[in-house]
């Protein structure tokens, strides 16, 4: 069932030692590129169907080919702020594999004509930082990197610094340049991102670390595993109530029910499902009935109702109250909204605040039309998904766990 591609090289000692890395095939993708075309490249990407693995599931290669086509001085920004509840797996490429972050990097700054990455580190995430800069250091030791590299690029990490929000593309990009991390509007037609006015892409960590194998093996090898329309694999993360919380790496497609009981252990202490949040906090929750036929792929999860996401399954068993977990999330969306616009900033605010009547048993049927109504209200009204995403996960818990709302009821 677990498919290693992105985390081959895991369970090796040491691989992200540059001497460790380089005997297990790191770098070795750089030397198809003397013969490749930086459009070559970016066709194979197309062609292997590679979707962004930060959340969106936007096809990599379009986006590629936006910024490529774009006439002035490139940049490739990758997105490591991995602040989604329920996700952790882009840390363990930067802890276990940096290089393979690296030659992805190097391998897609030639392809979309940059010279200069930077990858943004989610603030809290110190070690994993340490641990890439060591790398990104080998990296330039043995000319990989800068002036002395065929193919001559700089890396810079910069640090977040908690927020949430700046994992969204457009506010990461308004971090970076050292304003306040604000999403900006968004465009009207397909154009790629902005870093200072310079055409930039940004992906997800994963999403870079899955280019070295497509250039290595090929499109065709990629498409090999997982659907038609989620083509490879993607590190799946689990947390919650099951026996062995982590990261596996499996192709899309994967029974859901199976990839629990298999990967994930099963239930702690012989409980049963309750309900599962396929993909990270933001997006709605399954009751058990339904992850027993959900597949992990984009498409299956979206005719359930919900979305893939990130991929970081939290698993609830049947002691757990939807009230006390809805009320979790809608503190944290309440603490990180950034406050720009009005639906979102009051919005989440007044969610929260209702919730509390909730716990305290102390609700009308008037509180449930409120979190009811968060759909229209905070729904399509606001300059990013945040806000959109949070009616979504409400709407998604009153659906599926209503009796224990009316439960609270005076
Ligand atoms: C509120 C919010 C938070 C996000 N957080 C992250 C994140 O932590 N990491 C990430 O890669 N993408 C995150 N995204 C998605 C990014 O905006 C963007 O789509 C992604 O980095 C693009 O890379 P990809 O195409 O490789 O997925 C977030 C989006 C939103 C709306
Ligand atoms: S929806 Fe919320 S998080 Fe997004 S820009 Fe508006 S206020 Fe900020």
């Amino acid at each position: 069932m677990e498919t290693k591609i992105v985390s081959k090289n895991f369970d090796i000692p040491n691989a992200h030692t540059i001497e460790v890395a380089l005997k297990n095939t790191r770098y070795e993708s750089i030397h198809n590129l003397i013969f490749l075309k930086p459009q070559t490249v970016i066709d194979m990407i197309k062609a292997s169907g590679l979707r962004g693995k930060g959340g969106g599931g936007a096809p990599s290669g379009a986006k590629w080919q936006l910024a490529s086509d774009y006439i002035g001085e490139k940049y490739l920004v990758v997105n490591g702020d991995e602040s989604e509840p329920g996700t952790f797996k882009d840390r363990q490429i930067i802890a276990k594999d940096p290089h393979l972050l690296i030659e992805g990097i190097i391998v897609t700054c030639f392809a979309i004509g940059a010279k200069n990455a930077y990858v943004y580190v989610r603030g809290e995430y110190e070690e994993f930082s340490n641990i890439l800069q060591l790398a990104i250091d080998e990296a330039y030791a043995k000319n990989f990197l800068g002036n002395g590299a065929i193919i001559p690029i700089d890396i810079t990490i910069h640090r977040g610094a908690g927020a949430y929000i700046c994992g969204e593309k457009s506010a990461l990009l308004e971090s970076l340049e050292g304003n306040r991390g604000h999403p900006r509007l968004k465009p009207k037609k397909p154009e790629p991102e902005f870093y200072f006015g310079n055409p930039t892409l940004v992906n997800n960590v994963e999403t870079i670390a899955s280019v070295p194998f497509i250039v290595l093996h090929g499109a065709e090898a990629y498409r090999a595993y997982g659907t038609k329309d989620s083509a490879g694999t993607l590190l799946f993360a689990i947390s919650g109530h099951v026996n062995s919380a982590g990261v596996y790496e499996v192709p899309f497609g994967t029974s859901m029910i199976e990839y629990i009981e298999k990967l994930g252990g099963g239930i702690k202490n012989g409980k049963k499902l309750k309900a599962v949040i396929p993909g990270g906090a933001s997006t709605p929750i399954l009751p058990a009935h339904l992850v027993k036929e959900a597949k992990l792929d984009y498409e299956s999860l979206k005719a359930l109702g919900s979305s893939l996401g990130t991929g970081g399954m939290i698993v609830m068993d049947e002691d757990t109250s939807m009230v006390k977990a809805l009320k979790n999330l809608l503190r944290f969306y309440h603490h990180e909204s950034c406050g720009q616009c009005t639906p979102c900033r009051e919005g989440t605010s007044w969610v929260d605040k209702t919730m509390d009547k909730f716990i305290n048993k102390s609700a009308t049927h008037e509180d449930l039309q409120i979190l009811k109504g968060s759909s229209k209200s905070m729904n399509g009204q606001t300059i990013c998904v945040f806000a959109p995403a949070v009616s979504g996960v409400i709407d998604g818990f009153l659906k599926h766990f209503e009796d224990e709302f009316l439960e609270c009821i005076v």
